[in-house]
C-alpha cells in the first residue's frame, strides 16, 4: 500500500479546515438566519450550540478521520461495519445538495463583485430608486431580486461550479492554502473596518440592541423554532455532519493536538460570523429596515449595497468585500466536492478528474432550478441543514459514543497526552446530553421541514 499523504506544512490542516468552515455560512447565511430567528435570541442559542455541541462534534469527526485515514464512507465502514455504508451514502447526498445551492449563492457574490467594475454601488442603486419608491421597498432589495434569479444567476452558477470542479479535478492543494492565507485576514480586516464605520451611523444603537440584547422570554417561547435553526446553522457553518472534517483529519499526523486545532477553527468561524452580524444589523436599522428577517437570503446583499452606496470609497471596499467572499466560498465549495470526489475515487476506483467532473456536473444540474426560483433554495437549504447535517452528526455521535468509544479517547489523547477523566467526560457528554439534543433538534427540524 502506498504511504498516504499528510499535510505539507503544520498549518496546512488548519488552513484547509478553516478554508472549508469560513464561507457563505458565516457571511451570507448567518445574518439572514439570525434575522429570521429574531436577532439576539437566535444569536444566544446559536453560540451555546456551537460551544456545547459543535466543539465535541468536531472532535468526533477528527478522531474518526485520523484513526481510519480514509474517506468518510470508508471510515464509517471500517469502524462500524458494512451497514454504515448507508450513513456514508447520506453524507455524499448531503454534499450534493449543499453544493448545488451553495454554488448559486456564490455566483451572486461574483455578480456583485463584477457589478463593482461597471459603476459604483450608489449608481446601481439609483437605477432602482423609482421602482423602489413605487413598491415601497428598499432599492437594494429590488436590486437583489433582479440579480438573484434568471439567466445571469444561471451564468454565474456555471462559472463558480466550473472553478470548483477545475480545482478539485486538478487536485491543487497549495493553491487552497494560499487562498485561505490571504482570504481570512482580508475578510477580518474588511469586517472590522466596516464594523467601526457602522458604529457611527445614526440609529446604529437599535441594531446593536436587536442583535445583542436577548429577551429570555422570547427564547423560552420560541425554543422549538430556535433550536433546530441554531443546530442547522452551527453544523453548516462548521462544515460538520457530512464528513468534511473526517476527510481533512484523515491526512493528519499523530502529533496534532486535536482539541487545540478544533478550538482554533471554531474560534475563527464563530468570530467571523459574529462580526458579520455586528455590521449587518446596525446598517439595517439605520436604513429604516426594522424587520431584518424580511430580506431573507438577500440580507447581506441588501445591507452591504446600502452601505457601499453611502461610504466614501465604498465602491472599492465593496468590490473587495464581494470578491473576497467569493474566494471564501470557493475554498468551502472545494471541500464539499472533495468529499464526494474522494469517495468515488477510493471506493469505486474512478480517476480523479473523471470523478470531479462527473459528480460536479450532476451537482451543477441540481443547482439550476435555484437560479430560476428561490423557492428551490429554501427547499434544498432547509433539507440539507435542518435535516441531513443534523442526522449525520447524530449518527457519528452514536458510532463514536456508543459503538467504538475506546479508540476515540485513545485517538484524542495522541498529541495531547493523558486526558484522565476528561476523556470519559467527553464520551459521556456525547453519549447522553448531546445525543438527546440532536434527537430533539432533528425531530423539530423534520417537523419544520414537512
Ligand atoms: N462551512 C461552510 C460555510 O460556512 O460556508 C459551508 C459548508 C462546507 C458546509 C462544507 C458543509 C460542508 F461540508
Ligand atoms: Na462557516
Amino acid at each position: 500500500m502506498v504511504e498516504r499523504e499528510t499535510w505539507a506544512t503544520r498549518t496546512g490542516f488548519i488552513l484547509a479546515a478553516v478554508g472549508s468552515a469560513v464561507g457563505l455560512g458565516n457571511i451570507w447565511r448567518f445574518p439572514f438566519v439570525t434575522g429570521e430567528g429574531g436577532g439576539a435570541a437566535f444569536l444566544l442559542v446559536y453560540l451555546l450550540f456551537v460551544a456545547l455541541v459543535g466543539f465535541p462534534a468536531i472532535l468526533v469527526e477528527f478522531v474518526v478521520g485520523r484513526k481510519t485515514k480514509r474517506n468518510p464512507v470508508g471510515a464509517l465502514i471500517e469502524l462500524g461495519g458494512d451497514a454504515w455504508k448507508y450513513v456514508g451514502g447520506i453524507f455524499i447526498v448531503t454534499g450534493f445538495v449543499i453544493l448545488s445551492f451553495y454554488s448559486v449563492v456564490a455566483g451572486w457574490f461574483i455578480r456583485y463583485f463584477l457589478e463593482g467594475f461597471r459603476g459604483s454601488y450608489s449608481s446601481h442603486l439609483a437605477g432602482y430608486e423609482d421602482a423602489a419608491a413605487e413598491a415601497g421597498e428598499p432599492a437594494a432589495l429590488l436590486m437583489f431580486g433582479d440579480l438573484s434569479v434568471g439567466l445571469d444567476a444561471f451564468f454565474f452558477h456555471t462559472i463558480f461550479m466550473a472553478m470548483t470542479i477545475g480545482v478539485v479535478a486538478l487536485g491543487i492543494r497549495q493553491g487552497i492554502e494560499l487562498a485561505v492565507k490571504v482570504m481570512v485576514p482580508a475578510i477580518v480586516v474588511l469586517l472590522i473596518g466596516m464594523a467601526v464605520w457602522v458604529f457611527t451611523l445614526p440609529d446604529a444603537g437599535a441594531g446593536y440592541e436587536y442583535y445583542l440584547s436577548p429577551e429570555f422570554g422570547v427564547i423560552a417561547d420560541n425554543w422549538m423554532g430556535l433550536l433546530p435553526a441554531a443546530a442547522g446553522q452551527a453544523f453548516f457553518t462548521l462544515s460538520l455532519g457530512m464528513g468534511v472534517m473526517i476527510t481533512y483529519a484523515s491526512y493528519l499526523g499523530e502529533d496534532r493536538n486535536l482539541a487545540k486545532d478544533g478550538t482554533a477553527i471554531i474560534g475563527f468561524d464563530t468570530g467571523i460570523a459574529f462580526l458579520t452580524g455586528l455590521v449587518v444589523f446596525p446598517i439595517f436599522f439605520s436604513a429604516g429596515i426594522t424587520e431584518p428577517g424580511d430580506g431573507g437570503p438577500g440580507a447581506i446583499f441588501v445591507s452591504m449595497t446600502e452601505a457601499f452606496a453611502t461610504i466614501s470609497g465604498g465602491h472599492l471596499i465593496g468590490l473587495l468585500f464581494f470578491g473576497t467572499v467569493a474566494i471564501a466560498a470557493l475554498s468551502s465549495a472545494i471541500s464539499l466536492l472533495e468529499v464526494v470526489t474522494a469517495y468515488v475515487i477510493d471506493e469505486k476506483g474512478v480517476e480523479r478528474w473523471k470523478a470531479a467532473l462527473g459528480m460536479g456536473g450532476v451537482i451543477y444540474l441540481l443547482g439550476v432550478p435555484v437560479t430560476y426560483d428561490l423557492i428551490f433554495l429554501d427547499l434544498l437549504d432547509g433539507f440539507a441543514d435542518g435535516v441531513l447535517l443534523v442526522f449525520g452528526a447524530l449518527m457519528l455521535v452514536i458510532l463514536v459514543g456508543w459503538i467504538t468509544p475506546k479508540f476515540a479517547v485513545q485517538e484524542l489523547e495522541k498529541g495531547i497526552g493523558d486526558l484522565g477523566s476528561l476523556g470519559t467526560v467527553w464520551i459521556w457528554v456525547i453519549r447522553l446530553p448531546i445525543l438527546v439534543v440532536l434527537v430533539v433538534s432533528l425531530s423539530l427540524g423534520v417537523m419544520d421541514y414537512v
